[in-house]
């Protein structure tokens, strides 16, 4: 039997979770061999809630979920955790952006990084939902100086996901004819969705697409402003499609992409002009079992520098806001 792998996530009780855990469970990220133990983390008043969503587990009959466990303690919830979901925390209302969530998500990720680097597996990897999300995985990964910085992402494949399918959609093919269609970036209304580089059946985007001034005008500005027109029509943000990027994002890191280029924010090396260890999401190729690299040598026109730098320096702004949390 396979030893199971202990799977930990955050804000087990609120929206995204309620989608996230029953994939888990059914082997939607880690395969149809690999059993795993749910080690779910909330907060005091929701644990309550919580007990329902564990019912409702058990209630599915998983055949691959081997245990759960709960708690309101991160040093519990990510004790020996070989792979974290950080999705706690609050989500933005209309009009809002994500970095206005910074003062009280943000401090919640020092402790977390801190109980992952004296609690978690030492494969540990771990992927950050919770917004802003590239800042709050950077918050993490300076408080658990001792954990490889590899092991810290942030979740841009809805991203990537929303900007495929726009794709898909214009041209009339099916998303799976769209490749290497990159998100740079912050993961706010300041991304930039690389589509002079991607490719749809076989054919540069923009020939396929037939419209560079669509493609920067409004198809740039529904992927920037995609979560906010969910808000705006549901009452409440992404779920069931953020969870499944995220199980996109953990499923590829760790089987691996092969030749595959996927988005994901990670600490840069200084690719692209990117300062090191700027969490920014960036070409990668995963390698499996938490293994990546960045991929070099995108070519960027003026257009698509300019968008770089723009999200770099908000990138930048918000590091300086949170810095009082990353020594
Ligand atoms: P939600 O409010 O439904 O659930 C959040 C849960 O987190 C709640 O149950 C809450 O009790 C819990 N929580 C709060 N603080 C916590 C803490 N310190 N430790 C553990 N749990 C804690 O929100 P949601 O819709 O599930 O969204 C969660 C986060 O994900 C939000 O910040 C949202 O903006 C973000 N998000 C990110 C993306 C992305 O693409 N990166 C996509 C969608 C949503
Ligand atoms: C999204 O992109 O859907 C999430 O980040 C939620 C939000 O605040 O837009």
């Amino acid at each position: 039997m396979t030893q199971p792998l202990r799977v930990a996530v955050t804000g087990a009780a609120g929206n995204i979770s309620y989608s996230l855990l029953f994939r888990l469970a059914a082997g939607d990220c880690y395969g149809s061999n690999q059993p795993v133990i749910l080690q779910l983390l909330e907060i005091p008043p929701a644990m309550k809630a919580l007990e329902g969503v564990v019912m409702e587990l058990q209630d599915c009959a998983f055949p691959l979920l081997a245990g759960i466990e709960t708690s309101d303690d991160p040093k519990v919830a990510f004790r020996g955790a070989n792979q974290i979901f950080l999705v706690g925390s609050r989500p933005r209302s209309k009009g809002m952006e994500r970095n206005e969530l910074i003062a009280v998500n943000g401090p919640i990720f020092v402790g977390q990084g801190r109980a992952i680097q004296e609690h978690a597996a030492k494969d540990v990897f771990v992927v950050t939902v919770g917004n802003p999300c590239n800042t709050n995985a950077f918050i993490a990964m300076k408080n658990a100086p001792e954990v490889p910085r590899s092991r810290f992402t942030a979740m841009t494949r809805l991203d990537q996901n929303r900007a495929v399918a726009q794709l898909a959609l214009k041209t009339g093919k099916p998303v799976s004819a769209v490749e290497n269609l990159i998100i740079y970036g912050n993961h706010s209304s300041t991304m930039f969705p690389d589509f002079a580089n991607a490719k749809v059946a076989g054919q540069s985007a923009v020939q396929a697409a037939g419209d560079a001034a669509w493609l920067q005008g409004p198809y740039l500005k529904t992927i920037q402003q995609r979560g906010a027109a969910i808000i705006e029509a549901r009452g409440a943000s992404s779920a069931a499609s953020a969870a499944a990027a995220a199980i996109d994002h953990m499923r590829d890191a760790w089987f691996g992409t092969g030749e595959r280029c996927v988005s994901m924010a990670v600490p840069s090396d200084g690719s692209y002009g990117i300062p090191d260890g700027t969490m920014f999401s960036l070409p990668v190729r995963c390698k499996g079992k938490g293994q990546w690299e960045i991929v070099k040598g995108a070519s960027h026109d003026a257009f698509a520098k300019a968008k770089i730098a723009e999200t770099l320096k908000e990138l930048q702004d918000e590091a300086a806001v949170v810095k009082d949390l990353c020594n």
